[in-house]
């Protein structure tokens, strides 16, 4: 187990490079069992999440290898339509192998999946949408059997947006007969890019990006190299950091356009914010405004995977604001924390309203989720003292190091082995 260690009130600034995105990296990796030969996936994160997800595919009996940050997937020698079940709790992403076995085996054995503890996250969209691709689907001892012996082309008409219940359907649909629509599909960058990877192996795929996907099945699919596009939400948790101490700094191979919400919500709380050819320079006042209201929503909305950082920045903004989060049901578990460094944050259902003050201070705080933990250490960038943020490993889900991006930009941030007291 380990910890961070921060030392707040130290402004940041300098300029710093984006990682690709985590949830860009981890379906183009699923995706890349579809093919029949080779793909290199290059500039992959080194993050825990994507480490699982490596396992993963070598569990199923893919060759995975790297090459400094690229990752080869060979899935010829795959011989496994079954999930490993420890691995698959610990990756939530792991579900959207679901939809890349029946492409490939038209079979697939799953357990549900894990992942952050953000609310229950069932994953009936997934099942709904796989059997409009005709998947024969039942449970067996809490395992998900997926029969896609008679799988073809459908419609698809998803009852909400879910990111991996898009993602899963255009995988399963990518290499079987037929013609597949997907309605009222999630429009999230990152499905444009699996889109553009999957296209670049051979399928046809036209429409992420919007409501409606379409798929024109296709026999056969080639490996190919593909660079996935930069995380927006590591981007923007470094906008928030910098924020947070009244800094400035300046991202590169920023995915700009798809900031917009974030860059949007800095600016009203008094950040000069200037964007342009994967670049985003931020300059923060001495004490941000509140935004008033800041609601999560799928994208273009304001992202749900930002909204821990942002709450931790209202925290000491001046005046009240309401942080509504529509898309998970149980992500406030930040909160608990924040107020022990000295918010005054108060949840009803699914809102919460912060008042904000004039400083935190530090506290022996713990990461709960991955987000949420990215939010403590955003907090103890800004409070007074100093603030020791427990359960990193849920923080390495998802960012590469953090500490050394923070470091980096003049933060006093440090690792250390988490040892009894
Ligand atoms: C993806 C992202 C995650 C992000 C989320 C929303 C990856 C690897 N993860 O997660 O970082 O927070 O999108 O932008 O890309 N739901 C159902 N039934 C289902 C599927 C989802 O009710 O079958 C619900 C979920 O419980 C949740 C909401 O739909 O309340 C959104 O989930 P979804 O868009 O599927 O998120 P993920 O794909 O899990």
């Amino acid at each position: 187990m380990e910890r961070f260690r921060v030392e707040g009130g130290h402004r940041l600034s300098g300029a710093v490079r984006v990682h690709c995105a985590k949830n860009a990296v981890l379906p183009i990796l699923a995706g890349a069992i579809l093919a029949d030969d080779p793909t290199t996936v290059l500039d992959c994160p080194d993050i825990a999440d994507v480490s699982n997800m490596v396992r993963i595919l070598q569990t199923l009996g893919c060759e995975v290898s790297a090459q400094g940050a690229a990752l080869r997937v060979d899935p010829s020698s795959i011989h496994s339509d079954t999930m490993p079940e420890d691995l698959s709790k610990r990756l939530r992403s792991s579900v959207f192998m679901m939809g890349a076995l029946l492409g490939r085996l038209r079979r697939a054995v799953v357990p549900y999946p894990g992942g952050c503890e953000i609310g229950q996250r069932p994953i009936d969209l997934h099942l709904s949408g796989l059997t409009a691709l005709g998947v024969d689907i039942r449970e067996e001892g809490g395992l998900v059997v997926c029969d896609g012996g008679r799988m073809r082309g459908g419609e698809v008409h998803l009852d909400y947006p879910s990111v991996g219940a898009t993602e899963n359907v255009m995988m399963a649909a990518a290499r079987i007969p037929g013609r597949t629509v997907i309605h009222n599909a999630a429009r999230e960058p990152e499905i444009a890019d699996l889109q553009r990877f999957l296209n670049a192996c051979g399928a046809r795929i036209a429409g992420a990006g919007s409501a409606t996907i379409e798929i024109e099945g296709v026999r056969r699919m080639r490996g190919a190299t593909y660079r996935p596009m930069p995380d927006r939400i590591e981007a923007g948790t470094l906008l928030a950091a910098a924020a947070a101490t009244g800094g400035e700094v300046e991202l590169t191979d920023a995915p700009v356009e798809e900031l917009g919400a974030v860059m949007a919500k800095l600016r009203e709380m008094g950040c000069r914010v200037e964007a342009g050819a994967g670049r985003v320079a931020l300059a923060a006042p001495p004490r941000l405004d509140s935004p008033g209201q800041l609601i999560t929503l799928p994208y273009p909305g304001f992202p749900t995977d930002m909204q821990a950082q942002m709450l931790a920045l209202t925290c000491c903004a001046r005046g009240t604001s309401i942080i509504t989060e529509t898309v998970f049901e149980n992500r406030f578990t930040h909160v608990g924390d924040l107020r022990r460094m000295g918010a005054n944050i108060v949840v009803k259902d699914r809102t919460a309203i912060v008042r904000g003050v004039r400083s935190l201070h530090g506290a022996r705080v713990c990461a709960r989720d991955l987000r949420g933990g990215a939010a403590l250490l955003i907090a103890g960038l800004a409070a007074h003292g100093e603030t020791v943020v427990e359960g990193a490993e849920l923080i390495d889900r998802g960012y590469e190091r953090l500490e050394w991006m923070l470091g980096g930009l003049g933060a006093r941030i440090r690792r250390e082995r988490q040892t009894d007291e």
